[in-house]
């Protein structure tokens, strides 16, 4: 039985109801004090076989035995505790908490072990000591070099003293120099009787393990064993706790005083925007009010207005007149006799109410008259009904 296995992994994305065959059947034994290399093109499934390794991803058919018990078996506290305990990730763009120091990067995983808060200050230190950041303990990731930053990551990783550290492309954003310093220490660390599995696209990367294991298209090509295992190191069971309310509360006010300023402007940003919708939708609502309004007022739609029409009534009265006086009487006397041509009757008002959909009819008048006198009667005009 060896420390860890890897039994016909397979593994499918499905995309537009169409499967994509990521890993198909992997199967892979690995000792403590090895240093691995996964070698393989970009898209080989790499990191997907990595994110099975490390319990990230359980979606997978075949099984991971970890000194022979099924990564399957573990409850999700167990599960829980083979991520925190088992397994350090270090991930090429480095992962670090760019509102922690160097020294709290590290201490991050301490923070949920059972040790002093003096022997955790002591214990990151030694890991920055060890790979070479005893100086920089106190700055921020953002004041560092990739490689300084990388080997902060790997730091973070050793600080729960894992029995895996799993390096995902952990030199692809260096440069060689730098690539050379985090092989060297990862070599170290396999020294040291853990198990390394960096997973690279370089060849050269590669050939810092002991065992080249070559994976491309989902599928093992090849093995190459370059050196036996290190031997291992008894280590000193770590004792963990959950984080308590208090330790979560600081961790949540650090994060606040270094970013203060970002949040102030995003709040300040929202606002802005959230202010605008407002205004727009005020402005919006208010446009439609004002036209609902000017249409319903000029034209109610729901109101319609049937007229009958009184008819032309001309009287030799009105061709007659030479006054005013007797021109408006004339006109007078005209409409009272277009007014009774046009009456609208109750039995007309209840066929209007009879229609379909008509809710209410109502009786209305109106009159309009155009007339006006003119001396010789030239311009006058028949008036409208
Ligand atoms: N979440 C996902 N959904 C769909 N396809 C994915 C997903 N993650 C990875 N893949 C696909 O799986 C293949 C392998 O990806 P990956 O394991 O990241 O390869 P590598 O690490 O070797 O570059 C790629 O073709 C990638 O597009
Ligand atoms: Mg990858």
């Amino acid at each position: 039985m060896s420390f860890l296995e890897l039994h016909d992994i397979r593994k499918a994305y499905t995309l537009n109801h169409q499967e994509n065959v990521i890993l198909k059947g992997i199967n892979l034994n690995f000792e403590r004090g090895e240093f691995i290399s996964i070698l393989g093109e970009s898209g080989g499934g790499k990191s997907t076989l990595m994110n099975i390794i490390g319990g990230l991803d359980h979606h997978y058919d075949g099984d991971v035995l970890l000194d022979g018990q099924s990564l399957r078996s573990m409850n999700v506290r167990q599960m829980d505790r083979y991520r925190r305990e088992t397994i350090g990730f270090i991930f090429q763009n480095f992962n670090l908490v760019s509102y922690l120091t160097v020294l709290d990067n590290v201490m991050l995983s301490l923070k949920m072990t059972k040790t002093s808060h003096a022997q955790q200050v002591q214990q990151a230190q030694d890991l920055l000591k060890r790979v070479g950041l005893e100086q920089q303990t106190h700055q921020y990731p953002n004041e560092l070099s990739g490689g300084q930053k990388q080997r902060v990551a790997i730091a973070r990783a050793l600080a729960s003293d894992p029995d895996i550290i799993i390096a995902d492309e952990p030199t692809g954003a260096l440069d060689s120099e730098n690539t050379q310093e985090v092989m060297d220490i990862l070599y170290s660390i396999a020294a040291e009787g853990k198990l390394v599995i960096t997973v690279t696209h370089s060849q050269e990367v590669a050939d810092y393990g002991t065992r080249i294991v070559h994976l491309d298209d989902g599928q093992i090509h090849d093995e190459l064993v370059i050196g036996a295992p290190f031997d291992v190191v008894d280590k000193q069971p770590t004792r963990y706790r959950t984080l308590g309310f208090r330790q979560m509360f600081r961790m949540s006010m650090q994060h606040m005083r270094r970013m203060w300023l970002r949040y102030l402007l995003i709040i300040f940003g929202s606002s802005i925007g959230i202010s605008s919708i407002v205004v727009m939708l005020g402005l919006g609502s208010g446009i439609q009010n004002y036209m609902n309004h000017q249409i319903t007022s000029q034209v109610n739609p729901t109101a319609v207005q049937v007229s009958k029409k009184t008819g032309k009534v001309s009287t030799a009265a009105r061709k007659k007149a030479t006054s005013a006086a007797a021109y408006k009487a004339a006109v007078n006397q005209e409409q009272v006799t277009a007014a009774k041509n046009a009456e609208v009757t109750t039995a007309n008002v209840k066929q209007l109410a009879a229609i379909k959909h008509v809710k209410s009819a109502k009786l209305g008048y109106y009159t309009s008259t155009q007339a006006s006198y003119k001396k010789n009667n030239r311009d006058g005009q028949s008036p409208d009904g």
